[in-house]
């Protein structure tokens, strides 16, 4: 029987009857008391901070964040300030037919374990999409002007960016098409701007300026209208307050942006059941498209071809991808392993091939590749990469390839021993998440504000 996949899971969640999880309830006045008798606390009414989760595949991550306050200037662009990160397996990485309840118990775990290194319990939550249900493209909307001379109106300026807006989704239901058949309803759930010509010139903010004619881009991350309406029931079942969702190649785009170098960088995020490869730019990320494989396949692969049990194969590729070699047992001996790994790399290779040719069809992806994600830990899969075919294909120069770290990240901040570094690559995305989540909530500049409307509109 194949693997269910994390979305038919959140279909199949439900809303009706009483929170399965009373959270509220259990947490009572405080739970988790330290050694001063002080206990985790309900987050107050009004209070910023924020849950965000990401129910992967393989894992389910959950952060606590604030905005980071400066002083007494609320309005200066903050950091983003990580509590605490929680981990938790994903029930769906066995092949058996899982119980939906299952994910709730995991997901509160997961939620639960940052809450306790955060010491507090936020009531409002963020989810993100399924990354193998996003896709992010770029769209550009023009509007041409009858009174040149006159100043731009905040219309206008809208005007421009809902064209925009509606070429970008366009494309993404483009490909969802050609993945999936038909795509029903889609949902924005995320809308980044890129870059706003007047005329010839490229502006930050057009209000109040002239000219006859306003270009607009902009790249948007969607979803199918069922994922965002499974999320809200899951947020209800885990008795959150839903305050948005969020896309994790969006994320990791904006996360990124300020270390981008003017070519642009490509993201590679190597899940348990997918892999998401997104081309990003200095506006964040242009496009995203995700592909079926991810690191269960190799596991099942494992399974497969040396008779271990699925547990035991998962033991085998943490011995395997830290070059703990020696540890690994006589059924499951390395060269076996290391052969299971290279073939899979091949498979992987190919199916991550398209996707990255319909990345560099316009101009070679530059020579910046960062991958996160389980899978990133996989030597081989780094070595496809680097590997001369695909370097003279799609590349004009080597690329550098490097493992998305936490200095990678902008407008992160937080103690070392909250950041949940211990689980490596697998957390990057989340903590991208955490940033992009506070960073949805309060938007920054008015052309922010706008991009921000988008996303209901
Ligand atoms: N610290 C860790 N604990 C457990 N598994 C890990 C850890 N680090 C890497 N892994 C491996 O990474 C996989 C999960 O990777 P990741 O969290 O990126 O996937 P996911 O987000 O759950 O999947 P997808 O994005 O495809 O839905 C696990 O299945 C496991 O093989
Ligand atoms: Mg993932």
């Amino acid at each position: 029987m194949p693997r269910q996949t994390i979305a038919e899971l959140l279909g199949r969640i439900g809303v009706s009857g009483l929170a399965a999880i009373r959270r509220r309830i259990g947490a009572g006045p405080g739970r988790n008391p330290g050694s001063d008798g002080v206990s985790n606390l309900i987050a107050a009414p009004g209070s910023s901070v924020l849950s965000v989760i990401d129910c992967g595949t393989g894992l389910i991550k959950a952060v606590v964040v604030e905005p980071e306050q400066r002083g007494d200037d609320l309005s200066a662009t903050g950091q983003v300030r990580v509590l605490g990160v929680g981990v938790a397996p994903s029930p769906v990485t066995s092949a058996i037919e899982v119980d939906p309840g299952e994910l709730l118990t995991s997901a509160e775990r997961a939620l639960r374990e940052a809450e306790d290194v955060a010491g507090t319990i936020p009531r409002r939550a963020m989810l993100a999409v399924p990354s193998a249900q996003t896709v992010v493209a770029l769209g550009e909307g023009t509007i041409i002007r009858f009174s040149p001379s006159d100043p731009i109106t905040r219309d206008e300026l809208a005007e421009a960016m809902s064209l925009a807006r509606s070429a970008a989704l366009a494309k993404a239901r483009e490909y969802m098409r050609e993945d999936r058949g038909d795509v029903s309803d889609l949902r924005v759930v995320s809308a980044a701007l890129f870059s706003i010509i007047v005329d010839a010139r490229s502006v930050t903010e057009a209000v109040g300026l002239t000219g006859a004619k306003v270009t607009v881009s902009l790249a948007v991350a969607t979803t199918e209208m069922a994922v965002y309406r499974n999320l809200r029931a899951l947020a209800q079942r885990l008795d959150l307050e839903l305050v948005g969702v969020i896309a994790v190649p969006a994320a990791l785009g904006s996360a990124v942006r300020a270390n981008v170098p003017p070519s642009g960088a490509v993201m590679i995020d190597i899940g348990a059941g997918s892999t998401t490869i997104a081309r990003i730019g200095q506006g964040g990320t242009e496009l995203s498209l995700s592909v079926p494989i991810g690191t269960n396949a190799l596991e099942d692969h494992l399974v497969a071809e040396s008779g271990l049990t699925s547990s035991q194969s998962r033991e085998t590729l943490n011995h395997y991808v830290s070059g703990d070699l020696g540890k690994i047992s006589r059924s499951a001996n390395r060269d076996h392993v290391q052969r299971v790994a290279v073939f899979f790399a091949s498979v992987w290779r190919d199916a991550v091939e398209v996707r990255l040719a319909e990345l560099a069809r316009e101009r070679p992806l530059p020579p910046l590749v960062w991958l996160c994600g389980g899978g990133a830990r996989l030597p081989d899969l780094r070595g496809v990469l680097t590997g001369p075919a695909w370097r003279s294909e799609y590349f004009d120069q080597t690329p550098v390839v490097a493992v998305l770290g936490t200095q990678d990240l902008a407008d992160l901040c937080g103690e070392p021993e909250r950041l949940g570094l211990l689980h490596g690559s697998v957390i990057a995305p989340s903590l991208a998440l955490g940033i992009a989540g506070i960073q949805a909530i309060a938007p920054t500049d008015a052309a922010s504000s706008l991009v921000s409307r988008m996303q209901s509109a």
